[in-house]
């Protein structure tokens, strides 16, 4: 089979490899890829945001199914899109997607299905919200309703910050804002936790815990992820069920409500306050990091998987996994999530990975035969290991080998689980 993988970050690498592993497919495409794609799939360079160039480029090369990484074409309606011309396609349509989309959506169906989530309002303007806000304790949580990559959420510890919060996102910087939302702080743990669905039935697809902030100790600007570690240490048999009782099951009931089927990777942003998860955030595809940190632990087929949800299939298969640990550190560009400088060489060439090691790219491109960076989150770099600590070790020696001047990394990826 032939296979089309859309997106160009770590998680795209990590799909196309599961995907390479497998004897079922035999060319996988990657629109548009990044170097680390470009060793194991063709890379193709097209716009994402224009549908039908992808469109025409799937049906003249007879590619049998595409996987849809980023949130952005889901959002967009590209699963809509393809299947109106009969292309089989792994991830939301449109309408599910706004569970990503707008928050707002998502907690208006939390409202309606009584899904745990943080107390809430909707504030049309900057005088109702910062009214509101004189009478709210802190810290307060104020976020923009659409897709922000992971930067429209603003933790206010007093009224000032808060208020300098809703001018920034009135003043468009989220992109045009008619409300946005301000919600209860919730004080717990959090956890990412994964289904995949076929739109009639789902599995559960793992848990991690990622570490969004870019400084040790869980300090500093709010980043794509800068680590991640699976399984998350919250994990447990009752947890699991108050979650998928209490929050998935009603929020796919929800959907088909709306005449609209789940299919794809649905992760849900929980907070586990004193056992109990609410939802913060859904996520309408997989996380990334991730994504890179949990597909190395699959055993079953990653391509039969993605088959048998296009196939709506997956009630009669069983997802094996591997038992052990797997722990992802992410190497950026010094000054990310500010400026960086792109187009440094990293050297990967006297690199030698080890049994369960796995160098996933994200923001690097191939120039002059040379692989340079092209992005903020450059590699991940992921081990798989019998406890967390030597997974961490492993991959931090591995950073020291390549040794890349230009980048910097968290050395306390997974510091809540290992002493
Ligand atoms: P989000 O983009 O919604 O995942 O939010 C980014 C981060 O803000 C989350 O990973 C949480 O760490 C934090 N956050 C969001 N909403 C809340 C909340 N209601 N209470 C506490 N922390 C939150
Ligand atoms: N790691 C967080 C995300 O993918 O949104």
């Amino acid at each position: 089979m032939k296979v089309g993988v859309i997106g160009s970050g770590g998680r795209e690498h990590a799909i196309c490899f599961s995907l390479k592993n497998s004897n079922k497919i035999k060319e996988v495409f990657c629109f548009p890829g990044n170097a680390g794609t470009a060793s194991i799939a063709t890379n193709i360079d097209i716009d994402l945001n224009d549908f039908k160039k992808l469109k025409d480029f799937i049906l003249k090369n007879q590619i049998d199914f595409v996987i849809i990484g980023p949130e952005k074409p889901l959002v967009d309606g590209i699963v809509d899109y393809l299947e109106k011309f009969n292309i089989k396609v792994f991830g939301p349509n449109k309408v599910a997607s706004q569970l990503e989309g707008s928050k707002i959506f998502t907690k208006k169906l939390c409202e309606k299905y009584q899904i745990p989530t943080a107390k809430f309002g909707i504030f049309l303007n900057s005088k109702s919200a910062s009214s509101f806000l004189q009478k709210c304790s802190f810290p307060i949580v104020i976020k923009a309703d659409g897709l922000a990559a992971g930067k429209g959420v603003y933790i206010s510890e007093n009224y000032s910050d808060a208020s300098k919060a809703v001018d920034e996102i009135f003043n468009g910087k989220f992109g045009k804002a008619e409300n946005l939302l301000i919600e209860e702080f919730l004080n717990g743990e959090e956890m990412s936790f994964f289904i995949i669905s076929d739109g009639t039935c789902f599995k559960i697809f793992g848990t991690a815990q990622d570490h969004k902030r870019v400084f040790e100790g869980d300090k500093g600007k709010n980043t794509g992820g800068m680590g991640a570690y699976s399984p998350s240490r919250l994990e447990s048999d009752e947890l699991t069920q108050k979650i998928i009782n209490n929050i998935i099951k009603p929020t796919l009931e929800g959907l088909k409500n709306l005449n609209c089927e789940y299919k794809g990777f649905l992760y849900a942003g929980l907070m586990i306050v004193n056992g109990d998860p609410f939802l913060i955030e859904y996520n309408v595809r997989m996380g990334d990091p991730e994504c890179q940190t949990l597909l190395p632990k699959l055993k079953t087929d990653f391509s039969i998987i993605i088959n048998s949800c296009i196939e709506k299939k997956l009630q009669k298969l069983d997802i094996e996994w591997h038992e052990d640990k797997s722990l992802c550190v992410v190497l950026c560009s010094k000054g990310y999530p500010d400026a960086y400088k792109k187009n440094i060489e990293i050297d990967l060439k006297k690199i030698d990975l080890k049994k369960n090691q796995y160098i996933f790219h994200a923001g690097t491109k191939i120039t002059d035969n040379k692989i340079v960076s092209n992005g903020g989150r450059v590699l991940n770099i992921v081990t798989r290991s019998y406890d967390f600590k030597s997974a961490r070790e492993n991959s931090i020696k591995l950073l020291n080998e390549i040794n890349w001047d230009n980048g910097f990394y968290r050395k306390d990826i997974g510091y809540k689980v290992i002493q």
